[in-house]
C-alpha cells in the first residue's frame, strides 16, 4: 500500500517571521499520522521551519536546488546545504522553474540524480500547457518529460521518488483538472513507469496531483486509485487549510 502524501509548496511566499509562526501553529494541530505530510518552503525559511518541526512527523522540503555540492554558482543552494539541515524533499522541475526560469529536462535530470545521490526525496513535477491539452498532446508531453527527467535513474529510486502531475493551466488559476482527468494522467504515468522499469516500480511509485487542490476538492481527488497525494500551493499557506488537506480521511 502506498502511503498518501500531502505536501505544501509555498512558492515565493512567507517571510521567516511568517514561516516561524506557521510552523509553531502547525505543531499544535492534530494531523493524521497515517498521512505523510510536508512543507516545501523558500530556502531562507528552511532553517527555522526545520528547527521548529524537527520533533514532529511533518517533513520539510526545498523548492529547488542546483545539482553541484558547492562552487561558483551565485544564488543557488546545494544538496549538501539541504543535507546539513536534514531536509527531506526537494521539488524539481516545477512548471514555474521550467517556464519562467527556462530550466530544461537535461538540467532537471541532473538535479533528480543529484537529489537521489544525496538522499533527498525528489518531487518531480510534470504537466502540460492548456494549448497542449487542447491539441491532444498532453500525454506525449508528460511522457517526454518523464523519460528525459528520469534518464539513467535506477529502478530502486522509484520507491523514493514522487512524481507530481501538475497541468500548468490548473496551477493557481482556481481551475482543477476533473478528478477523472487527473486520475487518467496519473494512471498513464504509473503505466509508463511500468514500461520503463517494471511492474513493481509502477506499484511503488507515488504520484501526486497538483493544481488548485483545496479542502473542498481534496477528498474527491484522493479517492482516485492512481492519485496518491497532492502538491498544494495557495491552499497550503494557512495552517487551518493545510490541516484540512492533511486530514482528508476524516471528512
Ligand atoms: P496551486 O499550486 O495549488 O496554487 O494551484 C500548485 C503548485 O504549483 O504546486
Amino acid at each position: 500500500m502506498r502511503k498518501p502524501i500531502i505536501v505544501g509548496n509555498w512558492k515565493m511566499n512567507m517571510t521567516v517571521t511568517e514561516a516561524k509562526a506557521f510552523a509553531n501553529e502547525l505543531k499544535s494541530l492534530d494531523l493524521d499520522s497515517s498521512v505523510e505530510k510536508g512543507i516545501c518552503a523558500p530556502a531562507i525559511d528552511l532553517y527555522s521551519v526545520k528547527e521548529i518541526l524537527k520533533d514532529t512527523d511533518v517533513k520539510v522540503g526545498a523548492e529547488n536546488m542546483y545539482f553541484e555540492e558547492s562552487g561558483a554558482f551565485t544564488g543557488e543552494i546545494s544538496p549538501k546545504m539541504l543535507n546539513d539541515l536534514d531536509i527531506d524533499y526537494v521539488i524539481l522541475g516545477h512548471s514555474e522553474r521550467r517556464e519562467i526560469f527556462k530550466e530544461d529536462d537535461e538540467l532537471i535530470n541532473k538535479k533528480v540524480k543529484s537529489a537521489l545521490d544525496h538522499n533527498l526525496i525528489p518531487i518531480l513535477c510534470v504537466g502540460e500547457t492548456l494549448e497542449e491539452r487542447e491539441s491532444g498532446k498532453a500525454y506525449e508531453k508528460v511522457e517526454n518529460q518523464i523519460r528525459k527527467d528520469l534518464s539513467d535513474v535506477e529502478k530502486e529510486a522509484m520507491e523514493k521518488i514522487v512524481i507530481a502531475y501538475e497541468p500548468i493551466w490548473a496551477i493557481g488559476t482556481g481551475k482543477t483538472a476533473s478528478a477523472e482527468d487527473a486520475d487518467d494522467m496519473c494512471k498513464f504515468i504509473r503505466e509508463l513507469i511500468g514500461k520503463i522499469y517494471d511492474e513493481n516500480a509502477s506499484e511503488v511509485i507515488r504520484i501526486q496531483y497538483g493544481g488548485s487542490v483545496k479542502p473542498a476538492n481534496v477528498v474527491e481527488l484522493m479517492d482516485k486509485e492512481n492519485i496518491d497525494g497532492g502538491l498544494i500551493g495557495g491552499a497550503s499557506l494557512k495552517p487551518d487549510s493545510f490541516e484540512k488537506l492533511v486530514n482528508f480521511k476524516r471528512r
